[in-house]
């Protein structure tokens, strides 16, 4: 058990799976409770990392190489940390992050040949920092895709890979979950959302 209590929490899952719905319900419910929360997220949460969003996530599947997206992404997550995540935990708050280096270790890591170590090299080297609880939101992809589908958003560079590496993304994911299982809290996403959202505010409560 952890010394002190988690403030830094991510939450994870492949495309659709409920993050971002799951991440306003989450922080209402903590509010109400009289936490101060910050939720942002990534790739973007600070003006330059936004930029970068959208260089990372809008145009063609073969825009980038991945081992370019995973210099574009450490270079959102830096400048995101520096002016987001820090200042706000250093001010006390409870910050939720909807996904973050998991999401690298997972999409560019291994999903897209084997750069796993990249990853983590670089991590180590400008991040150096994980999450105190990873929430992550496990469901049948194509569940995931056609909920994802269905929002008609221009931010679907990563969708139009297809079903296949979502289902190599899920297993990516439960990997990592497997590997850490201190750090992760795996929630069955594929229930209604009131269900999902009672399962994530317990398995943060276990931890706050
Ligand atoms: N438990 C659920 N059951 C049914 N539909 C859901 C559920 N959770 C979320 N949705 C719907 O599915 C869609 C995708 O949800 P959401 O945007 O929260 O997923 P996400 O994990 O943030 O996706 P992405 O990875 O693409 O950002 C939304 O339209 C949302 O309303
Ligand atoms: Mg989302």
């Amino acid at each position: 058990m952890s010394v002190r209590p988690a403030r830094f929490i991510t939450l994870e899952g492949v495309d659709g799976s409920g993050k971002s719905t799951q991440s306003r319900l989450l922080k209402d419910a903590l509010e109400a409770e009289g936490y101060e929360v910050l939720l942002t997220r990534e790739p973007g949460g600070s003006k330059g990392a936004e930029e970068i969003r959208t260089l990372v996530l809008e145009g063609e599947p073969d825009r980038w190489s991945a081992e370019t997206e995973i210099l574009l992404f450490t270079a959102a997550r830096r400048d995101h940390l520096e002016r987001t995540i820090e200042p706000a935990l250093a001010a006390g708050k409870v910050v939720l992050c909807d996904r973050f280096v998991d999401s690298t270790r997972v999409y560019q890591g291994i999903s897209r040949g084997d750069l796993r170590s990249t990853v983590d090299q670089l991590h180590a080297l400008m991040i150096g920092c994980e999450a105190d609880l990873t929430l992550l939101f496990d469901m049948d992809p194509s569940t995931g895709l056609s909920r994802a589908k269905a929002r008609q958003t221009s931010e679907e560079r990563f969708e139009d890979f297809g079903l296949e590496l979502q289902v190599k993304m899920r297993a990516g994911f439960l990997e990592l979950a497997k590997a850490e299982p201190e750090r992760f809290a795996v929630i069955d996403a594929s229930q209604n959302i009131d269900t999902v959202a009672s399962d994530t505010l317990k398995a943060l409560k276990a931890v706050l």
